[in-house]
């Protein structure tokens, strides 16, 4: 075993942090290509050959530092990844050091009060009913996954079907209702929920990505009804007031896809996009995107916390569990990171107008994409009303072609999608980093690789 001391590493990872975090604003938002290739030097590391802990975050700084994705920079504008603001990057160094399991509360009492105090402020920034419990985990697709299982439960258990007994096969039928432009992570987690695509009823979407409201299913008995917050492409949201009060809440249970989109509910001036979604019964959402809280982090949130107890439940002869909040009850996982210590710091230091300014924010650097580019000619696909921006440049291979010289300038970075059959620019500003001159030295690369 190595002598190097704790210390000395720490100190040379934060300066090493630190370091970085500096330079973000004068770096190219991608590697380069010689960067790229220095990251082999760590295959060239073997276990039989180990350097020493020194040397291993030196390289690790030496190599992957300028190989990284420059995601805080305010530049990065790709998969509706956020970047993580100052204070929830100084707090997650201080939770890496104490090393918290929070799946009981007698096993870490400090970062188990944090976590219910972060839960609580989450329900309450996001304005969802007071009665509702929040629970973190590692993204909007394991959330999904809770919150929907949660509902299969609870509707099949209303129907008097025991699901923890008598599992699915023989279960009375449910009726699974999801809009075509649900999110990916939605058609796996009904797989992993046991309901195969073909029980599944599909609503179509309008133009914007909106599930249609007239064109959904007679609803015939228990239905577990799927909606989003934030369609991943246009940032429109289903019409949730129309949908959910159209439905008899004694034998739906309606879960909200809102893994950014549930943001616009914390903004005054956003919350008519997506007016409604506090009907629901269940949500799920992402810390790690529009919050900039570090990854991974995603939440969900239930207003029914015995029904989320029931599906989540676990129990075992060396675990006392009374009456308190068991994380390892309210989730997939039974151990894991304290992943609510910066989302707390987050909340505790922005309180409610913090974020929703921040949020706010993002919007209008949106509208500022959205007003350069069609000023400049560019064809908006749909209207932004939150933070994500759809353009095209005529034809597929033209906008294909457009989205690769703006990656390669490296000035920002953008990705590419295909909405409604046409190949398209998706920018979305997920990081509070983004100033006013971020959007415009974004648009004049996007502008300069049109004209290339
Ligand atoms: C609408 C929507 N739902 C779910 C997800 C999955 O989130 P995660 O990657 O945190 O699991 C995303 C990710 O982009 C999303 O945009």
């Amino acid at each position: 075993m190595t002598s190097t001391p704790k210390l000395d590493l720490l100190h040379a990872a934060v300066e090493a942090a630190a370091r970085y975090i500096e330079s973000d604003h004068h770096a190219p938002v991608s590697p380069t290509a010689d960067a790229l290739a220095g990251l082999q030097a760590f295959s060239q590391v073997s276990v039989d050959a180990p350097i020493t802990p020194a040397a291993a975050i030196e390289l690790l700084d030496r190599v992957g530092s300028p190989a990284t994705i420059r995601q805080n920079s305010g530049r990065y504008f790709g998969f509706v990844n956020g970047g993580v603001t100052p204070v929830a990057l100084a707090a997650s160094v201080l939770s890496g050091a104490w090393d918290q399991n929070v799946a009981l509360p007698v096993m870490s009492p400090a970062a188990s009060a944090i976590d219910a105090a972060a839960a609580e402020m989450i329900v309450d920034v996001l304005n969802l009913p007071a009665e509702s419990i929040a629970s973190f985990c590692g993204g909007a697709t394991i959330a999904n996954i809770t919150g929907i299982v949660a509902g299969r439960d609870n509707l099949l258990a209303q129907a008097g079907w025991d699901v923890h007994a008598k599992g699915l096969a023989g279960s009375p039928p449910l009726q699974v209702i999801v809009s075509e432009e649900a999110h990916v992570s939605v058609t796996k987690t009904l797989r992993v929920a046991g309901i195969g695509s073909d029980s599944v009823t599909v609503v179509p979407a309008d133009s914007y990505g909106r599930m249609r409201a007239d064109a959904l299913p007679e609803i015939t008995g228990p239905a577990l009804v799927i909606l989003q917050a934030g369609n991943v492409n246009t940032g429109h949201s289903d019409p949730f007031r129309d949908i959910i009060e159209s439905l008899d809440s004694a034998t739906t249970w309606v879960h909200v896809d809102g893994a950014f989109g549930l943001w616009a509910n914390a903004v005054p001036e956003r919350r008519q996009h997506v007016d409604g979604v506090e009907l629901a019964d269940s949500w799920a959402t992402d810390g790690h995107k529009w919050l900039n809280a570090p990854y991974d982090c995603g939440v969900v949130v239930c207003r029914h916390p015995k029904a989320l107890q029931h599906s989540m439940g676990m129990s075992a002869a060396y675990v006392e569990t009374g009456d308190e909040r068991n994380l390892m009850s309210l989730g997939l996982q039974m151990s894991q990171a304290a992943r609510a210590v910066p989302v707390w710091a987050i909340l505790a230091s922005e309180g409610r107008a913090g974020v929703a300014a921040s949020i706010e924010q993002s919007c209008n650097a949106a509208e500022r994409f959205g007003e350069k580019l069609s000023e400049a000619g560019v064809e908006l696909l749909a209207p932004v009303v939150i933070n994500q921006v759809l353009v095209a440049f005529g034809d597929d291979a033209t906008t294909d072609a457009v989205i690769a010289a703006v990656q390669d300038s490296a000035v920002c970075w953008v990705g590419g999608t295909t909405f409604k059959g046409r190949r398209a620019m998706r920018i979305s500003v997920s990081d509070f980093a983004t100033t006013a001159d971020d959007v415009d030295a974004s648009v004049a690369a996007i502008l300069e690789a049109v004209r290339v």
